[in-house]
């Protein structure tokens, strides 16, 4: 693994441009299985869990050719396996939202259940009950998902809890039933819309995506097609907080501001500047001391729980008491322990942390326990005097493309080591 050797406390300057969006690009890639032809999706990011991903497609016999550095052609007429191979599900939770297509195209799926990670248990019985309320059977031995359908049908799917996975997976799985399915308590998130986007051009008629009731007619025969992915709305989000924690001034460029309204909203509670050059151009600075904001983490459009710890780390430095709650996962404070080793003050209650602003952090080695967590890491780290050493980057890599050379770019002194 790598480790990321960072000089802190310098402004950021100048202009970033944010890259495809990882959390459409993983469920887009896996409904290309739907097609009865090739697909080619531009705009996918260089990230590990894409590399993941794309091995998962290749482990099931399907076709993957690089067309250029962010463009993939993907041949599902050679789909031949249903069993998805546990070391590559282990890597990534995502790997899960095959079993849908998989069910589709094979009528059946043997999946490794997804185990925990490091933010919390995640389970996947929403899925399942979704599945099976359009007429799928489940089976669960030895940590396997045995999933099969002898005839598949419409069907109401209501979801206790707005899951992003379970609302990806069942509105691909509706995509290739010729009756009417109706989604209730479905994700909002915009990468549900984009991976609605790509299902209807493939052929599926999707009504409400985005919305909290997705009505779905499907078809099932899907037309292999060609797409080009939303940018990363979080990856945004997190040059918008290095531009406020290092009291500089950023222009984010490529995402729709409107796509991460609470995180800029929280941002303007700091007194951080918020200005909106154009419908995908966000320009931030902070001038002064950040002020300390009460945030919950809920279901889009709430504030994002993938952003919860970059902003934890911006209110370390926030002069007063803040308090951010997490809702939505029961586990995603392992960025505490590694902040307070930078001279940060948070007291986990539950589910809430209480983080004590101070006036700065000090230079540390600290370790990545998860992808946002990484990112926190580092952002604390260009605000704090003296060096951090963040170790544990290849979390970082999971979800971020030369996240070292766009901050480069930005001013910040940052060179990733050999661990
Ligand atoms: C997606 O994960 C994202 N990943 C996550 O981003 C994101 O944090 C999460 O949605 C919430 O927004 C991708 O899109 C690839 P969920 P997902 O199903 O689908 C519980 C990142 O950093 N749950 O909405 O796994 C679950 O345990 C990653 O980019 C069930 O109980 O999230 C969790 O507490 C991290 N049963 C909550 O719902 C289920 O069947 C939210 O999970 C499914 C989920």
């Amino acid at each position: 693994m790598d480790k990321f050797l960072i000089k802190g406390h310098k402004p950021l300057r100048g202009l970033v441009e944010v890259g495809g969006s990882k959390n459409a690009a993983l469920p887009i890639l896996t409904a290309t299985l739907l097609g009865d032809s090739p697909s080619i999706i531009h705009n996918v990011p260089d990230l590990l869990d894409v590399q993941t991903m794309l091995s998962v497609l290749a482990s099931l016999g399907v076709k993957v050719d690089k067309v250029d550095a962010r463009s993939y052609r993907i041949d599902p007429t050679l789909l031949s396996k249903a069993e998805a191979p546990y070391e590559l599900i282990r890597k990534m939770r995502a790997s899960f939202l095959v079993v849908g297509p998989l069910i589709s195209c094979l009528g059946r799926a043997q999946v490794p259940l997804p185990g925990g990670c490091a933010i919390g248990s995640r389970p996947v019985d929403l899925h399942l009950k979704g599945f099976s309320q359009l007429g799928v059977k489940v089976s669960m031995h030895s940590g396997y998902v045995e999933a099969w359908a002898e005839s598949l049908h419409g069907g109401q799917v209501y979801l206790d809890f707005p899951s992003v996975g379970a609302t990806e997976n069942i509105l691909m799985l509706a995509s290739s039933i010729e009756e009417e399915t109706v989604i209730t308590n479905a994700a909002r998130e915009p990468e549900i819309a984009d991976l609605s986007r790509f299902l209807s051009l493939m052929g599926a008629d999707i009504q409400g995506a985005g919305t909290d009731t997705i009505v779905v007619r499907g078809k099932k025969k899907l037309l292999g097609n060609e797409y080009t992915i939303m940018n990363d709305r979080i990856e945004a989000g997190t040059f918008c907080v290095a531009a406020a924690i290092t009291g500089g001034e950023v222009e984010i460029r490529g995402v729709d501001s409107f796509l991460i309204l609470s995180v800029l909203n929280k941002l303007e509670e700091t007194g951080a500047r918020v200005t909106k050059l154009g419908n995908d151009r966000i320009l931030i600075s902070m001038l002064e001391q950040p002020r300390p904001v009460t945030i919950k983490t809920m279901p889009y459009p709430g504030f994002p729980t993938d952003m919860q710890a970059q902003f934890m780390s911006l209110l370390c430095l926030a002069d007063g008491v803040s308090v951010i709650t997490e809702t939505v996962f029961e586990n995603r404070f392992a960025h505490v322990g590694e902040l307070e080793r930078m001279g940060a003050q948070i007291q986990v209650e539950g589910r809430s942390a209480v983080v004590l602003g101070v006036e700065k952090l000090t230079g540390a080695e600290v370790r990545a326990t998860d992808l946002r967590a990484g990112a926190a890491l580092v952002l604390a780290g260009l605000a704090a005097e003296m060096e951090t050493l963040v170790y544990g980057v290849s979390h970082i890599d999971r979800g971020y493309e030369g996240i070292e050379s766009k901050l480069k770019k930005l001013g910040a002194s940052i060179e990733r080591l050999a661990e």
